[in-house]
């Protein structure tokens, strides 16, 4: 097995659309800002912002915290960040010694970032600001969140510094959203009685497939990252969601089909297309429309061939094909894993592209394990 080099950088985080410069240069109510020194509050060098150490009355709290919880000081600079913090955004450069809006500036609107800074320079709302974003990296899934700020010290007539809680959110909005489009995707599954757990396999073997090559081709295809992998798992089982407006007699004919009901069947990527039009994410709609386009533009329903047909759809291509050679259907045989390896090789550069035939080609044995752990 041909060793895959994992070529992925630890993500880099360049400053947001408001940087800190633009603080310290354009804002006139930052030199209004006196820093006031507190004693045991906050040591930073602004020249070797690792040497920052922060201490203070609330700290252990924070530590014990289920919540994320930053401390940020007047001139938002992070001086603190607890485990839950940490934990959260793994793969961000270090929290502490560099400037909020250097880290988190990018997830904000300009309008959200300039209501932050006045808040905690001028007490606007008690120096309390609350909103919600999605902060995401290429190695991190996208995590959707309130933030609250308000000063550490309620009392105190001019903060020095500020907590900014973070209340993750992801999970509950991905679960309602996924609650609706599952039902669909269950509506799908009951017309269909070929299905079974193929729907579910090709969600496994897409997801093997992005991570794959996440690790191996990562620079080859900045697109797949760590949403990516998330999202294809699901998106990919919906890849025939379209099926719906497929007549019965048509999806359920024993025997083959008549060139005219392989016609009708063909509409459901169109369809799914259309079903899936309203999902929050793209990929949907193009894992739908495009799962049956070749590689050299011998598929449907629009013939697009090489790199115009989205990764996602070649990456469920590929999964939707192994699966459908391995089972048996109304009018085939079942292949083996053997011959359904040799028989999609076959069809590299037709059919399927030529690079990621090969990856799938390095993984292989693992799809055979999802197909024997999940057979119907
Ligand atoms: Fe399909
Ligand atoms: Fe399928």
């Amino acid at each position: 097995m041909p060793e895959i080099q994992k070529d992925l950088d630890a993500p880099e985080f360049a400053a947001g659309t408001v940087d800190a410069a633009e603080i310290e240069d354009s804002d006139e109510v930052l030199d209004l800002i006196e820093i006031d020194e507190k004693e045991g509050s906050l040591k930073a060098n602004q020249d070797n912002p690792e040497a920052v150490s922060y201490s203070s009355p609330a700290t252990n709290s924070f530590k014990a915290s289920v919540f994320p919880v930053l401390v940020i000081d007047r001139q938002l600079m992070i001086i603190y960040a607890n485990p839950a913090c940490e934990k959260l955004f793994t793969g961000f450069s270090r929290l502490t010694g560099h400037y909020f809006i250097d880290v988190f500036g990018k997830f904000f609107d300009v309008a959200d970032i300039r209501k932050i800074r006045e808040t905690i320079i001028k007490g606007e709302n008690g120096y309390s600001w609350k909103g919600e974003t999605r902060i995401k990296s290429r190695d991190m899934v996208t995590v959707q969140t309130r933030v609250y700020i308000f000063p550490v010290e309620q009392d105190a007539k001019q903060p020095v510094e500020f907590e900014v809680l973070f209340d993750d959110v992801t999970e509950e909005s991905k679960e309602l959203l996924r609650a609706v489009f599952l039902s669909l995707l269950e509506a799908s599954r009951l017309k269909d009685n070929d299905t079974g757990k193929h729907i579910t396999r090709v969600g496994f073997y897409s997801r093997l497939l992005a991570k794959e090559l996440y690790y191996s081709l990562g620079r080859q295809y900045p697109a797949i990252d760590a949403d990516f992998i998330e999202n294809i798992s699901f998106l990919a089982s919906m890849h025939d969601v379209g099926k719906i407006g497929t007549p019965d007699d048509i999806l359920n004919k024993q025997g083959p089909l008549s060139e005219w009901e392989w016609n009708i069947m063909r509409e459901h990527s169109k369809n799914g297309a259309f079903i899936l039009s309203t999902y929050p994410n793209p990929m949907a709609k193009e894992i739908a429309l495009s799962h049956h386009e070749h590689w050299d533009g011998g598929g449907y329903p629009f013939h697009i061939e090489g790199e115009k047909i989205p990764i996602s759809a070649r990456i469920v291509s590929i999964a939707d094909a192994y699966d459908a050679l391995r089972m048996v259907r109304s009018y085939k045989k079942a292949l083996s894993h053997e011959a359904t390896v040799a028989r999609m090789m076959e069809a590299k550069g037709t059919h399927f592209d030529p690079v990621l035939i090969e990856v799938f080609h390095i993984i292989a044995s693992d799809f055979n394990d999802i197909y024997e752990k999940n057979c119907d």
